[in-house]
């Protein structure tokens, strides 16, 4: 075991000298970084918790936290909340009950006294104000969201878990080890794609073809940048190109358990050193087809009547809801659809009058959940569709439901009319 070399302040805030709660914070961060060698602790600018389901939690996990908030812990860093199990101001208009209700919100209210900021959201990148910097280090544990930060920023972080990411914010450290280290950033495979990777779908589909054969491995696409538009310096509003990484991304950590991949040509690092950050020993996969990945995820393709729509996992962004609205302008749901997204990007549709035109078709812009960790079952929800590479991963086996996969297009149409409609275009 290394040792792991902590400053004067460090060591007094592991005695204990800013309190139980911070020694208890401190006590993780270092009990990790000794397990994974980490030479130091290094500071982070933003947490980003996930977990925070009652879903996940239960009341073991309510009791902890307001365990630790009793103990005074304080977050020494901007820390944003992933998805809870409901909309925090709807979830009695949503059909959502109170025994799941109370401990749910209490959850949150011990975080909010920790000094969390509720943002309800695995799209911490999406908020003008916590899209992180390039060479920032921060401690965020939505695997979906870590991919985004290493990746498409060039961010460094780890995939934390949600107690230690919590513990990292109280004390406004992590250690370093992992993704923090530019010498754990090298590719351990070469992706040759060989087919058209046009649609979110097929950017879902080929998450699950890379997943599944790299694992925790680190992707490096030699030539993906020439199926995306070019990655502008603003990804706030997603756009074609941010839409297309957000699912490749959460996919690839749900299939497999990536934690970074680099473009060739397009993404930050991949940019600056090209084939410079292949490891010697890197493995060679070339992708003829992203049939293996459409056949798993559009698990039930019996399944033909739909309950539920979902669109927006991760979070849909700005430019998700102005597709969704250009197509339901007018029409008339027979399935219910949930486009999920954060409070604050649905701020900004309803400023673009997007929202409005969505429930007039008869649709939901959900905010603070989506149907993985929201009990989708106790809603009625049986058979499901989703455009999200990750939703259809997870969907099923943390609810039970048939799962029907496709383009948006697909989607939508299958809102319309209450069932899955053949294959309708590649968008
Ligand atoms: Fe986000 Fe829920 Fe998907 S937390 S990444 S929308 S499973």
């Amino acid at each position: 075991m290394t040792d792991l070399n902590l400053t004067s302040e460090e060591q007094a805030l592991l005695e204990g000298a800013a309190g139980p709660g911070v020694q208890r914070a401190m006590e993780i961060v270092v009990a990790l970084g000794r397990i994974y060698g980490a030479a130091d602790l290094v500071p982070v600018e933003h947490v980003q918790i996930s977990g925070v389901s009652y879903k996940n939690l239960g009341d073991a996990g309510v009791a902890f936290l307001h365990e630790w908030a009793g103990q005074g812990a304080k977050v020494r860093v901007p820390t944003t909340l992933n998805p809870a199990g409901m909309e925090l101001a709807r979830w009695q208009e949503m059909g959502f009950d109170a025994e799941f209700a109370r401990p749910q919100l209490a959850a949150i209210d011990a975080f909010v006294r920790m000094g969390v900021v509720p943002t309800m959201s695995c799209t911490p990148y999406l908020f003008p104000n916590y899209a992180p910097r390039r060479g920032a280090h921060l401690a965020w544990a939505e695997s979906s969201a870590v991919v985004w930060a290493n990746s498409v920023v060039g961010a460094f972080t780890n995939r934390e878990g949600g107690p230690s990411a919590l513990a990292a914010a109280i004390v406004g450290r992590t250690a370093r080890y992992g993704y923090h280290l530019p010498e754990q950033r090298r590719a351990t495979h070469v992706i040759e794609i060989r087919c058209p990777v046009k649609s979110i779908a097929d950017f879902g589909a080929l998450s699950y073809v890379v997943g599944k054969a790299v694992g925790d491995g680190v992707p490096y696409f030699v030539d993906l940048a020439s199926w995306l538009p070019p990655l502008p310096d603003d990804l706030t509003e997603g756009g074609a190109a941010g839409d297309r990484l957000k699912t490749l991304g959460a996919g690839l950590a749900a299939y497999g358990a990536v934690a970074l991949y680099h473009i060739e040509g397009y993404t930050p690092e991949a940019r600056d050193l090209g084939r410079k950050l292949l490891s010697s020993h890197a493995k060679r996969l070339v992708v003829e087809s992203l049939d293996e990945g459409y056949a798993v995820m559009d698990a039930n393709p019996e399944t033909t009547e739909i309950d539920l729509v979902t669109i927006g996992c991760p979070h849909a962004s700005l430019s998700e809801l102005r597709r969704v609205a250009e197509r339901l302008r007018g029409e008339r749901l027979r399935a219910r659809l949930w486009v999920t997204t954060a409070r604050l990007t649905r701020e900004r549709a309803e400023a673009e009058g997007l929202v409005r035109i969505i429930e007039e078709a008869g649709g939901e812009v959900v905010a603070d959940t989506c149907a993985v960790v929201a009990p989708i079952r106790g809603l009625g929800v049986r058979r499901m569709a989703t455009n999200a590479g990750k939703m259809a991963c997870y969907a099923p086996m943390h609810s039970g439901v048939e799962m029907r996969y496709g383009t948006l297009d697909q989607c939508l149409e299958a809102a319309i009319r209450g069932s899955w409609p053949k294959a309708l275009s590649d968008q």
